[in-house]
């Protein structure tokens, strides 16, 4: 079910749905490359999934599952989200600068397409 966060993400440039979840369900912390389908469509949504606490941002303290969608800018508050990781791309990092974390997510977007479109072709 998504829940709001903190509203940064669309700020970043790359807005994301937060997941409610216990903490039991979390998967490790990192960053995943996922097909993610929004209540009961069929059609899933290529995207990059991040698990963990936001190191970068002091305060945040609690592990969550936060969820972009590529090339979709939807309101999702209230639906639910079923989410297939298909690979962990790295550790969640805790950044110095804002403009790192930018870049950073920037680059994991580029390559969950990647490893999603390869993906796609092996397992339709
Ligand atoms: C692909 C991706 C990678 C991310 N990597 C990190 C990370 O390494 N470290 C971190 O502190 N936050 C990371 N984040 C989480 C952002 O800090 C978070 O999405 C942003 O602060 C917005 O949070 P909000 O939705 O609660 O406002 C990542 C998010 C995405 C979508």
């Amino acid at each position: 079910m998504v829940v709001p966060g903190d509203g940064r993400g669309r700020e970043l440039g790359f807005p994301t749905a937060n997941l409610a979840l216990d903490e039991g369900d979390l998967p490790e912390d990192g960053i995943y490359a996922a097909w993610v389908r929004i209540d009961e469509e069929t059609h899933p949504w290529a995207s990059s999934v991040s698990v963990g606490a936001n190191p970068t941002f002091e305060g945040d303290r609690e592990r969550r599952v936060e969820v972009h969608l590529h090339d979709a800018d939807l309101d999702l508050y209230g639906r639910r989200l079923a989410v297939s990781l298909v690979a962990h791309l790295r550790p969640t990092l805790r950044f110095d600068r804002v403009d790192a974390l930018i870049a950073q997510t920037a680059d994991d977007v580029v390559r969950c397409r990647m490893l999603l479109t390869d993906h796609a072709r092996i397992s339709p």
